[in-house]
């Protein structure tokens, strides 16, 4: 695992040609995928067979030949674990049956309990078994805020209007589940680690709901209590830790802290000054805008080496794609990307 590019990389080591691997990458995108799918009508149903999931995790690395594979679960684990109900029905985004709706839903929450996940670490022990040597695997979860968003709002949503009013009606209550989701993000991981991942991420993808000073008292400070309880135990104390924090409203040198590696940069940043900016003090991850991976061959190639050109001297660069890839893109795009990658 010394010589794996990704770790390197994660260290601010060097690396001639950067490492690569993408968010989603095992999905609806890949036919080999579709192929399994089918055979479920709940993806979560899906996520509860270690073996399909090893499976899935593998797919991407078998077709890419990646540098590093990703557990095959959700970040909506945590809160299914606490008896909120989640499906995710045939074309629809998660939902859930038992939505956070008021403070007495929090008061009457059941006690986060490991063993509800057991099936997310049998699939980690199962993947590790599968890969190939020197392919390190990632495990992950949700931010505090972002679990929360989904719990409250009871699914997806384009405005989160329940959460933002629950926000503005009940701010003690909600502080209060944000300290209940940071202490199960905690045991999560450490979890994962003990069956064998070799970093971690964390997804803040509904950060870009707040603005700059509720990210922090709603996000960041509960972000930091999930990767200081990390840091200080000697579990989990030297394992890297990658964060997705999607929030345009914010300069990433105010939102990163000792103890994250490396940002995972949204499409809509600017690379370029991004990594001006940190000067090389975390590692970076990204940027590709997924939508090119529909425009034509030429402009993928183009697109692809334009960041790797502007990160060829940075120590600590992997390239990824600026969020997770969508259903409608074909494999044969994303080829290309790699092979523009690794020219
Ligand atoms: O390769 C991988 O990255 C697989 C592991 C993975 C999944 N979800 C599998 C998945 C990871 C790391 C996630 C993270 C995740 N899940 C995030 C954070 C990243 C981001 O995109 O911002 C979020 C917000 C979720 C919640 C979620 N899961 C939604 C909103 C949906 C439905 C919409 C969609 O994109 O499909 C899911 C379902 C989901 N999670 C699928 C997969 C492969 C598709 C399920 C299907 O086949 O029906």
């Amino acid at each position: 695992m010394k010589d794996s590019k990704f770790l390197k990389a994660l260290n601010r080591q060097p690396n001639s040609i950067p490492p690569v691997w993408f968010m989603r990458q095992a999905g609806r995108y890949l036919p080999e995928y579709q192929k399994i799918r089918k055979n479920y009508s709940n993806f979560l149903d899906m996520c509860k067979q270690p073996h399909t999931c090893a499976e899935l995790a593998l797919q991407p690395i078998n077709r890419f030949d990646l540098d590093a594979s990703i557990l095959f679960s959700d970040i909506l684990t945590i809160p299914d674990a606490l008896d909120l109900g989640l499906a995710f029905q045939e074309g629809e985004g998660p939902k859930f049956s038992n939505p956070i709706s008021s403070p007495q839903d929090i008061k009457k929450l059941i006690p986060f309990d490991l063993e509800n996940l057991n099936y997310v670490f049998k699939a980690v022990e199962e993947t590790k078994k599968q890969l190939p040597e020197g392919i390190p695997l990632i495990g992950f979860c949700g931010s505090p805020w972002t679990l929360a968003a989904y719990s409250i709002e009871g699914g997806g949503s384009k405005d989160f209007k329940k959460t933002k009013s629950f926000m503005m009606e009940h701010p003690d209550s909600i502080q209060e589940f944000l300290e209940i989701l940071s202490q199960a993000c905690y045991e999560y991981l450490r979890q994962q680690v003990l069956s064998g991942v070799n970093a971690l991420q964390i997804f803040d993808s509904w950060a870009d709901l707040l603005s700059s000073d509720e990210l922090e008292k709603f996000s960041l400070q509960h972000t930091r209590t999930v990767t200081k309880l990390l840091k200080a135990d000697p579990v989990t104390a030297n394992i890297p830790i990658i964060l997705f924090e999607k929030s345009p409203n914010k300069k990433l040198k105010e939102i990163l802290f000792q103890d994250i590696s490396c940002i995972s940069l949204h499409w809509q940043e600017d690379i370029k000054s991004v990594s001006q900016d940190l000067n090389s003090q975390y590692a970076i991850q990204g940027n590709l805008d997924p939508k090119v991976l529909l425009k034509s061959d030429e402009l993928i190639w183009k697109e692809t080496q334009k960041i790797c050109n502007i990160m060829h001297d940075y120590p600590g660069f992997i390239f990824n794609l600026g969020h997770g890839i969508t259903p409608n893109i074909n494999p044969n795009k994303v080829q290309i990307m790699i092979d523009a990658i690794r020219q």
